[in-house]
């Protein structure tokens, strides 16, 4: 039997099964309305009640969470919308991404169940905030990353501990061999696509925004989505929101993915209920999947919702980038920004109307990411002249 909870390998129908994911999304079941923010409790604890019940002697936390909601007026400016546009800017977390979110729920279930080795596939965000929380709860950590993996991402995850291990193959490959060996070796399954725990720490970030807004929800929630976890948590969430609140509207759900990597976008246009496995060529390493192993679940959440899938190119992310450090002093790596191209995508369709709220989820800092920038900076003598004829625009 594996250690950690698993999906269906083949239809990968998780949340859609009796379970922990399941449960909690039952509306009357928390009491929404009713539950106050204990804002002792350290982190994603802060929503004790609506997460998995688990004791106090297995939570782990390093503060994750409480991101600030910034009001994005000269990116709005940018894109030529007038209405509200936020960050949720998730790059403050403890270890620069979303993924604390998840390790903060994820380890603290490993840690109640006993576990001594946690195993994982990541890309470098995951890995580095299952390195952290498992260092801090005293387990160790096997992260396969695929080769090329960005160097900080690498340093960071082993300066807490992990053990990295760059594996040939494809995708699948790695998520097999990490799975084989959960059932031969032991070792506790921190695969967010396959250990719903992870989906239940990303809905903490939509109970902040509705809080932020003064208990609103936004007009659209623009999510960048390489496995679908952090969507599939913002949209549970909100949906119970939806169900507990009857002065809310369900936002429209936007799923953001390269080009490069499209497989909820494919399925979107044909009309199907799953991703549709594809190619992975694109610089943005987060959302760089075959498929999107949630993709059963984003493609219903984002019509039920009237929202939609979008490509876009990795040109598109890298101005996004630049256009979100410029304008809101925000520094994001291109998986991240992928909101933000996203978002310019939908304004040039005209999707977004002039008065309409809009949320955009940038998931993850860019100080991680493999600067490409440093060996092109010019280089002068300490001379006035030089550095004025340098720096002219
Ligand atoms: C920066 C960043 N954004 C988005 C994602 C995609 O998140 P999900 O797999 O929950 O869709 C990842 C996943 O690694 C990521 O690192």
């Amino acid at each position: 039997m594996s250690r950690g909870l698993c999906l269906c390998p083949r239809c990968h129908r998780d949340v859609d099964r009796p379970g922990i994911t399941l449960l909690a999304e039952q509306p009357g079941l928390f009491r929404l309305e009713r539950v106050e923010w204990d804002m002792k409790e350290a982190g994603v604890w802060a929503f004790g009640p609506l997460l998995p019940p688990l004791p106090q002697w297995a939570r782990v936390s390093l503060q994750e969470g409480h991101t600030p909601l910034i009001r994005a007026k000269r990116l709005g400016r940018r894109l030529g919308f007038n209405g509200e546009l936020w960050l949720k800017d998730e790059g403050r977390n403890p270890t620069g991404s979303f993924k604390d979110r998840l390790a903060a729920v994820l380890v603290s279930e490993a840690v109640h169940s006993g576990a001594e080795t946690l195993v994982l596939v990541s890309s470098g965000n995951m890995g580095a905030a299952i390195a952290a929380y498992g260092a801090v709860a005293g387990l160790e950590v096997v992260v396969i990353v695929p080769p090329g993996t960005a160097g900080p991402k690498v340093s960071q995850m082993m300066a807490y501990g992990a053990r990295v291990v760059s594996v040939r193959g494809t995708g699948s490959d790695r998520l097999g061999l990490c799975l084989e060996a959960v059932q031969r070796l032991g070792w506790y399954n921190v695969n967010s696509p396959f250990n719903p725990l992870g989906v239940e720490g990303t809905k903490t970030a939509a109970y902040e925004v509705w809080t932020a807004l003064g208990e609103r929800l936004p007009d659209w929630v623009v999510v960048p989505v390489g496995f679908g976890c952090n969507l599939v948590g913002h949209g549970l969430a909100m949906r119970q929101l939806v169900s507990a609140h009857a002065n809310l509207k369900m936002p429209r759900l936007v799923a953001v993915q390269p080009e490069g990597s499209p497989s909820v976008v494919v399925g979107y246009e044909r009309g199907v209920e799953h991703a549709v496995p594809g190619p992975q060529d694109t610089i943005a390493g987060g959302i760089s999947q075959r498929v999107t192993l949630h993709g059963y679940m984003v493609l219903r959440l984002i019509r039920e919702s009237g929202g939609t899938a979008v490509a876009v190119s990795d040109g598109e992310m890298l101005d996004a980038v630049r256009m979100l450090a410029e304008c809101e002093g925000v520094y994001a790596e291109p998986s991240a920004a992928a909101a933000v191209a996203g978002f310019a995508r939908l304004m040039g369709q005209g999707r977004i109307a002039p008065h309409e709220c809009v949320l955009l989820v940038v998931t993850a800092t860019g100080l991680k990411e493999k600067g490409d920038r440093g060996g092109s900076l010019p280089t002068i003598d300490p001379s006035l002249q030089q550095l004025e004829s340098c720096t002219r625009r």
